[in-house]
């Protein structure tokens, strides 16, 4: 079964073309990455109009790359929540309207299933080699959310764990900007905390009960820590404040809020898994799970620990169509092309 996915929730305009949820045949993403870095963050009427002008060109790519023309598509999908929502319209939009033209039945997908299932996604494998386990725990770590969930069967989701406020991804770009490091925070914070000292600064992990988080205390230590470094007072503008550090003290905060935050997550997962002893496996998905210490500190802590190969593991249309696959799998009717609207805010089911 050939799907076609669609994304566009954000700031990156996607297509792909995937094969039984699994073999990516092709994988376009435009980011707007370049046009955002310079203002800290994403403009939503601006990247609704960047969407626009990349929508159809995309697409197009993304069946020329696949070696593939429209009869050869079995099914379109497309992110419909959460999301902006300007960007979601583009994206469905564009959806519903070929959904009529080429008469293919259309799937409306919610994004963090998508993140979820880019974990199932390979290029060169078949779907059957997949060795991730159920049941099993998912780290979901984006710019938008942060969220512990089970999954006792392929689409089955419940949400154990949620964050209070600030999604981690979000905190990575705040304390990016803090620092006066470019958007988005988390690469940029990776790579300036790279020589830095992570065992420099100590910051407070929040106190919240259960498995849910808090991250904008975190930003707020980070904040006031930085403030009292420099010896200049709490009422003094954060955005004045990069002005002030220097390389090394930029290092050594980037590195100290970085495992801070890793940390964080890991012991919140682990907690998780106490509670959930049946787990069989871990799967860590949404754009933060790109981070290297992430990566490295979860392989260590977890057995059976899965992450997205880094290039799905940003905003792509071939996670969309991984989704999209599972759930016609498990019973899931296409939805009407004429009638799908979008949510800019949705709890996954
Ligand atoms: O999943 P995503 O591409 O978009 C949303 O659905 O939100 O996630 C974007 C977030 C941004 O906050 C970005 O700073 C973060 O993912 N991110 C990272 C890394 N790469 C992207 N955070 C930490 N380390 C990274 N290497
Ligand atoms: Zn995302």
């Amino acid at each position: 079964m050939l799907i076609l996915g669609i994304e566009t929730s954000c700031d990156e305009t996607a297509a792909a073309v995937v094969e039984d949820g699994s073999k990516v045949l092709s994988n376009v993403v435009v980011s707007q990455i370049n046009i955002f870095a310079e203002y800290g963050g994403v403009i939503p009427e601006v990247a609704a109009r960047n969407h626009l002008e990349v929508m159809m060109p995309v697409v197009k790519k993304a069946l020329e790359d696949a070696n593939r023309t429209w009869d050869d598509i079995d099914a379109i999908a497309v992110t419909h929540t959460p999301g902006l929502l300007g960007s979601l319209l583009i994206g469905t939009l564009t959806a519903r309207t070929l959904a009529i033209i080429y008469k293919k039945p259309l799937y409306a997908v919610h994004h963090l299933k998508s993140h979820i299932y880019a974990n199932w996604l390979n290029e060169n494998m078949p779907k059957e080699t997949s060795i991730i386990e159920f049941p099993l725990l998912s780290l979901v770590v984006s710019g938008g959310h942060t969220q512990i969930l089970k999954m006792d069967a392929h689409n089955h989701f419940e949400i154990i764990g949620t964050t209070r406020d600030d999604a981690v991804g979000e905190c990575f770009d705040k304390v990016a900007k803090i620092l006066g490091l470019p958007y988005p925070g988390g690469p940029a914070i990776t790579k300036a905390g790279r020589n830095g000292d992570r065992n420099k600064y100590h910051f407070p992990k929040p106190n919240v009960p259960d498995l849910d988080f808090s991250f904008s205390g975190l930003k707020t230590a980070v904040l006031r820590t930085v403030q009292t470094e420099l010896g200049l007072p709490i009422s003094h503008p954060s955005h004045d404040l990069k002005n002030h550090l220097n390389e090394s003290q930029i290092a050594d905060f980037a590195a100290s809020f970085e495992k801070t935050a890793v940390d964080y997550l890991l012991e919140k997962l682990n907690k998780a898994y106490e509670e959930n002893p049946g787990t069989k496996s871990f799967v860590v998905a949404g754009g933060v799970s790109a981070n290297e210490l992430l990566r490295e500190e979860a392989t260590k802590r977890f057995d059976n620990v899965f992450f997205p190969e880094r290039k799905f593991s940003g905003d792509n249309g071939a996670m969309v169509a991984a989704a999209a696959y599972f759930e016609i799998q498990s019973g899931v009717e296409p939805t009407d092309p004429y009638k799908l609207d979008i949510m800019p805010r949705s709890a996954i089911k």
